[in-house]
């Protein structure tokens, strides 16, 4: 049977730890994965823009020895000039998986549905899950023992931060999310992964206190406090989101070496500083990086032919 990657609350602990063992692996001889996906061709629908996820996809696919395809807001049009049911019957002649990038999850979700093919989530408006993987595995990487470690995340309770609640959950780390009133992760997903995390003995806190929120972590995590899609309220999110800026004195609250991290892309002197981007302890271009090892790891997994 096909498996997808549409959330990451889908995947058991030993699945993600596969994953990350796998990327281990993938990090240390590229060259030995360079025939994996030979043959293979990989579909990106993008309905929003895109840095990281499509070139990490694109050139992951090609080290793998694989072909991608790029269709943008204009080329397949989905649900518009064709159903979803249509295009996911009619790709899955062509191609042996697809990455989608779009706005309500419910596309991902009906995609999986009527495609015979893998079906990656490349973000939608509820989650970002390749991103939450790539953030664990350097978090991982960088701390090396991560359960019952702590991590901050300040700003919008938007899709980076559903999927970063499922995924620290699911390996036992705890969670201090502050986000303004209003502005609170999703109540489903917040409910899944309290669930999930009594289970590993991990806790999640919401509040409204950025500094609470990030005293004596290990980890202090943002994202921009306007995502894809909600450009009419930009102005309106930046007085909101005015006091939840990652700035040094705030950092200064958490442990001395804590990580900052940022999925990209960031607007420097809003949810975070110039100064903290670049200071010692940003991880946020080696999550960047990341992205691309995971995602080989989850292509292998998906695509591959021991799976
Ligand atoms: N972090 C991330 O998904 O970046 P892009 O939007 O550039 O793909
Ligand atoms: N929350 C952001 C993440 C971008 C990778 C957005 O959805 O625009």
């Amino acid at each position: 049977m096909k498996k997808d990657l549409i959330s990451v609350k889908d995947l058991t602990a030993g699945e993600i730890e596969e994953i990350f063992n796998l990327t281990d692996k993938i990090k240390k001889d590229k060259a030995g994965f360079a025939n994996v996906l030979t043959g293979k061709t990989l579909a990106l629908i993008f309905q929003k823009p895109s840095n990281r996820t499509r070139v990490s996809f694109e050139v992951g696919m090609f080290e793998l020895g694989g072909y991608s395809i790029y269709l943008g807001p204009d080329e397949i049009n989905l649900g518009i000039r064709e159903s979803i049911k249509d295009v996911a019957k009619t790709l899955s002649r062509y191609v042996d998986g697809i990455v989608l990038r779009t706005f309500e999850h419910k596309n991902v979700i009906d995609l999986a549905q009527f495609a015979t093919v893998p079906i990656i989530n490349g973000l939608s408006d509820l989650l970002h899950p390749c991103q939450a993987l790539a953030d664990i595995y350097t978090i991982r990487e960088k701390l090396k023992n991560i359960k019952g470690i702590s991590v901050a995340y300040v700003g919008d309770g938007n899709n980076v931060c559903n999927s970063l609640l499922h995924a620290c959950s699911k390996v036992g780390i705890n969670m201090n999310i502050a986000t303004p009133k209003g502005y609170e992760p999703d109540k489903t997903v917040l409910n899944e992964a309290r669930v999930i995390a009594k289970t590993k003995k991990a806790t999640i806190n919401l509040s409204a206190k950025p500094k609470e929120a990030v005293k004596d972590v290990d980890v202090i995590y943002t994202d921009v406090w306007t995502s894809m899609g909600q450009e009419k309220e930009a102005k309106m999110r930046k007085r909101i989101f005015k006091e939840f800026q990652i700035n040094k004195s705030l950092v200064r609250l958490a442990k001395k070496n804590a990580l900052i991290m940022h999925c990209l892309p960031a607007h420097r002197g809003e949810e975070i500083t110039d100064e903290i981007m670049e200071s010692k302890n940003s991880v946020i271009f080696d999550q960047a990086e990341n992205r691309m090892h995971v995602q080989k790891a989850i292509l292998i997994k998906l695509l591959g032919e021991e799976r």
